[in-house]
């Protein structure tokens, strides 16, 4: 199995209405979605989901921004997609972002950064497992599978 990567269109995301223009690219760059849920990431699910920033000054800043509004959350897969859509959302504040990454295009500000992605693959297991249970994930092939990796040998 390909690799697994959580993705989160946080509230920026939905109320500004661009969550179709980022999965977009997504589709584009030949990602395969496995699991998706529509929610409201509750303050306790926000603090559990970022306990690795406990104790840092943004924290509460950033429980408030994550739970103030749904959430769009996605498990999508492809060889290498966590280190792949890391680049794809450019830095952490779309103030410092580059032109061409989700942040760098969509967003100018500091914590309103629209998207979520896991850091790496321990992360990556973890999140998942915090937002779907094995059977929410839909094991299926996509029929253009081939034309997008291509033959490499
Ligand atoms: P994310 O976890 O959301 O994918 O973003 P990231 O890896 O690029 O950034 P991270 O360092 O994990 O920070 C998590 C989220 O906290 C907010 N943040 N605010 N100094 C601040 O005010 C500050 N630093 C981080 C951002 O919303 C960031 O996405
Ligand atoms: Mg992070």
């Amino acid at each position: 199995m390909a690799e697994r990567t959580l993705i989160i269109i946080k509230p920026d995301g939905i109320q500004r209405q661009v969550a179709g223009q980022i999965i977009s690219r997504l589709e584009r760059r030949g990602f395969k979605l496995v699991g998706a849920k529509f929610l409201h990431i509750t303050v306790e699910l926000a603090n559990e989901l970022y306990s690795v920033h406990h104790g840092k000054p943004f924290l509460n800043g950033l429980v408030k921004f994550i739970s103030s509004s749904p959430s769009l959350v996605m498990v999508w897969e492809a060889d290498g997609i966590i280190e792949i859509f890391r680049k794809m959302m450019g830095a952490t504040f779309g103030c410092n972002a580059e032109t061409g990454t989700i942040r760098g295009d969509f967003s100018c500000g500091k914590r309103f950064n629209l998207v979520h992605g896991s850091d790496s693959p321990e992360s990556a297991a973890r999140e998942i497992r915090f937002f779907f249970k094995p059977d929410e994930l839909v094991n299926y092939d996509l029929t253009n599978a081939h034309w997008i990796c291509g033959v490499n040998d």
